[in-house]
């Protein structure tokens, strides 16, 4: 009968999954984690460096935040077309004097400075020592999502040119350019600007360093694609600076490329269904993050050691306006999304404070 075969079919292909669902020889390290390969073992020594030397003890700080930025000017070194340099290669850290000189990398020498002499005790190649640093950075972020880490990539051979990272300076379309000549489409360059939700600027006004991007530096939710739509009303610092814009908040800054994205039709809904969605800002940032952590290496030749990167503690429960603020200040651009509702804090207009260190 039809249905027997059907059956038998079925149950031979149910065995094969469950066969293949038959997990991976784990590997225990002689310092006592347990992995999938064993040659992700050399990297639990390296992470607990990072924590300890470089992020002021698994901190989500300047250091942390810094890491994150530098794999991005990193990798972007990197054209579809070629030309462009070895992408997620640590050419940032390893030829630094060249590519720190160059203007999207304004004040990148205080994280290349610090990651220098670890990486060098590290005994790992620039790039992966680049890329290991940013998801163990951003692992400090309660609410960000475990990113991977490939391991094994070559040493750097070259710098990248000068003019591959964007600057916020640029307009939509000439950014959206860039990062499609690099792979990427509107919605992941979108779901790659929710790094700015743990960013602060030190060089965009050089009077105020450390002025963050939203209200939770210090914390991987949405509130920075909330607040990036708040009615502007002020420059934290010295007047207005090229890059910037008015931003909702006493000493908070606005950057111009944020502020732009989050308005242009073809970048608005992907911005706007970010606000208080959590789980899709952090799946859609992973699996960006995961093109642009091996952007331009061979990954057939990389190790899955995604198991070495800590897990980040959760963000859950809704974000919130400002105080003072309501939905009456957002500056709608997707009208085709409803706009969630959120409770406002409590009490005055908040100033928000520089990320220490910076
Ligand atoms: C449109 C593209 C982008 C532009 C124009 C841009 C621009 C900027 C600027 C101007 C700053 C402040 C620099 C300073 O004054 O110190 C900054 C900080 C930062 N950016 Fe971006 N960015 C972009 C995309 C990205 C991406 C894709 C990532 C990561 C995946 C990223 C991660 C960060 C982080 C983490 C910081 C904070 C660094 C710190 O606090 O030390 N950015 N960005
Ligand atoms: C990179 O920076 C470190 C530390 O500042 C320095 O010792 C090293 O020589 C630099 N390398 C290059 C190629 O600029
Ligand atoms: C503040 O901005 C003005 C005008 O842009 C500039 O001339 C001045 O040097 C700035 N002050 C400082 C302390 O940077």
């Amino acid at each position: 009968m039809a249905f027997t075969r059907l059956s038998a079919i079925l149950s031979v292909a149910l065995a094969a999954t469950q066969v293949c669902a038959v997990p991976a020889k784990r590997v225990t390290c002689k310092t006592g984690q347990v992995t999938a390969n064993a040659a992700c073992c050399a990297l639990f020594p390296v992470v607990e460096l990072m924590q300890d030397q470089l992020f002021d003890g698994s901190e989500c700080g300047e250091e942390a935040h810094s890491a994150l930025r530098l794999s991005f000017h990193d990798a972007i070194g990197f054209s579809l077309r070629g030309g462009k340099g070895g992408g997620a290669d640590g050419s940032i850290l390893a030829f630094n004097k060249t590519e720190n000189a160059f203007h999207a990398n304004g004040g990148i020498d205080d994280i290349t400075d610090g990651q220098f002499p670890i990486f060098l005790q590290s005994g790992l190649s620039a790039g992966d020592f680049v890329h290991l640093a940013a998801a163990v950075g951003t692992s400090n972020c309660p609410g960000a999502p475990r990113l991977e880490f490939m391991f094994g990539r070559p040493p750097p051979k070259a710098p990248a040119p000068d003019l591959t990272v964007p600057e916020p300076t640029d307009t939509v379309t000439k950014i959206l350019e860039r990062f499609a000549d690099a792979g990427f489409s509107p919605p992941e360059a979108v779901a790659l600007l929710s790094s700015h939700t743990i960013a602060a600027a030190d060089v965009v006004d050089v009077t105020i360093p450390g002025t963050p991007f939203d209200s939770t530096v210090g914390t991987f939710d949405t509130q920075v694609f909330l607040e990036v739509l708040l009615k502007g009303k002020l420059f934290p610092g010295n007047g207005s600076q090229p890059g910037e814009v008015l931003s909702p908040l006493a000493g908070e800054m606005r950057l111009q490329s944020d502020f732009r994205i989050s308005q242009d039709p073809r970048t608005a809904c992907f911005w706007q269904a970010m606000v208080n969605n959590q789980e899709l800002m952090i799946a859609e940032f992973r699996a960006a993050m995961s093109k642009l952590q091996v952007l331009g290496q061979d990954k057939s030749r990389l190790i899955d050691c995604s198991d070495v990167v800590p897990v980040p503690k959760s963000f859950t429960g809704n974000i919130k306006f400002p105080a003072t603020f309501s939905r009456k200040d957002v500056q709608i651009a997707c009208p085709l999304l409803p706009f969630p509702n959120l409770a406002t804090v409590a009490g005055p207009a908040p100033t928000i404070p520089p990320v220490p260190g910076s």
